[in-house]
C-alpha cells in the first residue's frame, strides 16, 4: 500500500491552512504531531475523503484517488477527532450501523463487532447508550468502528486522548499487531503514543510537515543537549522564561528539572539520555536543530 499527498495545498476563505504538503506512505505506523492549530485534522481530513484540497492530490498506488471512486473509502478506516452520536444508539448499534454502511455482511459484522469488542474493553457496555458512556469508553468505541472490515489503511485523530493509561497501552499493542501489514496514521499530543510504535514520526507546524524521521534519528539530533539540574521552587518560573523544560519532579525541597540546552545550563547540571518529547519540545521552541551526523 502507497499513498502519496502531492502539493496540497487547502485554504479556508482567505486563510492558507495547508501549505502544500508531499509526503509519500507505506505501510507501518506514522505518527503525526504538532502544536494546536498545526493542520493535523485538516490533513487527516483530506486523507479520509471528507475534505477536498484547494490544490494538489492523493495517490494511492500511483493512482489519484478522485479516480477511485468508492473504492478509495472502502480501504479506509477513520476515527474523527470529534465523534457525534445518535441519542438513541447503543454501542452495538452504532458498530452494526458502520458495518453496513461499509457494507459488511450481518453475520461477518456480528463476529467481527464481538471480537473489537473485546480488544478494546466494550464488551459488557454494548447494550448500553453511547452517550451515557464516558469520554474513553467513546474513544475506544470510535477506535473499534475505524477498525470493522479490516481497513487497509487506518486514520486515527488523536485516538488515545481521554484514554487511560492501561487502556493506552492496549490501544498501542493493537495498532502494532494491526499495522503489519497495514498503512496506519495517527496524530496526537502524547508523544509517547507514537515512540514507542510509530516507524516514521511527522512534526508539523503551521501547514507544513516540517520534519519526517525514526524517533531514533530526532533523537540522534538532541544528543547531548538534555539535562537535570536541581533548583530551588521559587526559581522556577523565573527559569522556565529563559530555557526549555521538559519535565520537573519534586525531590525534597528543590525542583530536579529537565532541561534541553545545547549549552551546559548550570555547573551541576548532568547529562541525561534524551527522549522524541524532548525533540518535540526542542523543535517547537523553535531552536535550530543541529545536522544530522
Ligand atoms: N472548517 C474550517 N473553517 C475555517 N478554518 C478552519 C476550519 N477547520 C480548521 N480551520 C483552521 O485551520 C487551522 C488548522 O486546524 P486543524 O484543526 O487542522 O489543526 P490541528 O493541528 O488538528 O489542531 P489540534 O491539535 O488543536 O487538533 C486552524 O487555524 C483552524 O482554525
Ligand atoms: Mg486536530
Amino acid at each position: 500500500m502507497q499513498l502519496q499527498l502531492e502539493g496540497i495545498v487547502k485554504n479556508f476563505r482567505d486563510k492558507e491552512v495547508l501549505k502544500g504538503i508531499s509526503l509519500r506512505l507505506e505501510n507501518g505506523v506514522y505518527g503525526l504531531l504538532g502544536p494546536n492549530g498545526a493542520g493535523k485534522t485538516t490533513m487527516i481530513r483530506i486523507l479520509a475523503d471528507i475534505l477536498q484540497p484547494t490544490k494538489g492530490r492523493i495517490l494511492i498506488n500511483g493512482q489519484d484517488k478522485n479516480a477511485c471512486g468508492d473504492e478509495y473509502r472502502a480501504k479506509i478506516g477513520y476515527l474523527p477527532q470529534d465523534m457525534s452520536f445518535y441519542s438513541d444508539f447503543t454501542g452495538r448499534d452504532y458498530l452494526e450501523y458502520v458495518a453496513a454502511l461499509k457494507g459488511v455482511p450481518a453475520a461477518e459484522a456480528r463476529e467481527q463487532i464481538e471480537a473489537l469488542a473485546r480488544n478494546v474493553g466494550l464488551s459488557g457496555d454494548l447494550h448500553r447508550r453511547c452517550v451515557t458512556y464516558s469520554g474513553g469508553m467513546q474513544r475506544r468505541l470510535g477506535i473499534a468502528q475505524a477498525l470493522l472490515d479490516n481497513p487497509e489503511i487506518l486514520i486515527l485523530d488523536e485516538p488515545t486522548a481521554g484514554l487511560d493509561p492501561h487502556e493506552r497501552i492496549k490501544f498501542r499493542n493493537i495498532i502494532s499487531a494491526y499495522s503489519k501489514d497495514r498503512l496506519v496514521l495517527l496524530s496526537t499530543h502524547i508523544v509517547s503514543d507514537v515512540d514507542s510504535i510509530a516507524k516514521q514520526v511527522m512534526m508539523m507546524e503551521y501547514g507544513k510537515v516540517e520534519r519526517l524521521g525514526s524517533s531514533e534519528e530526532y533523537v540522534r539530533q538532541i544528543e547531548n543537549c538534555v539535562w537535570s539540574l536541581r533548583i530551588p521552587v521559587e526559581r522556577l518560573v523565573e527559569f522556565q522564561n529563559s530555557a526549555v523544560i521538559s519535565n520537573v519532579v519534586p525531590h525534597g525541597d528543590m525542583m530536579e528539572v529537565r532541561v534541553i540546552s545545547e549549552n551546559k545550563p548550570s555547573a551541576d547540571a548532568v547529562p541525561v539520555t534524551p527522549n522524541l518529547e524532548d525533540a518535540y519540545l526542542y523543535i517547537f521552541n523553535y531552536l535550530p536543530l543541529k545536522p544530522a551526523a
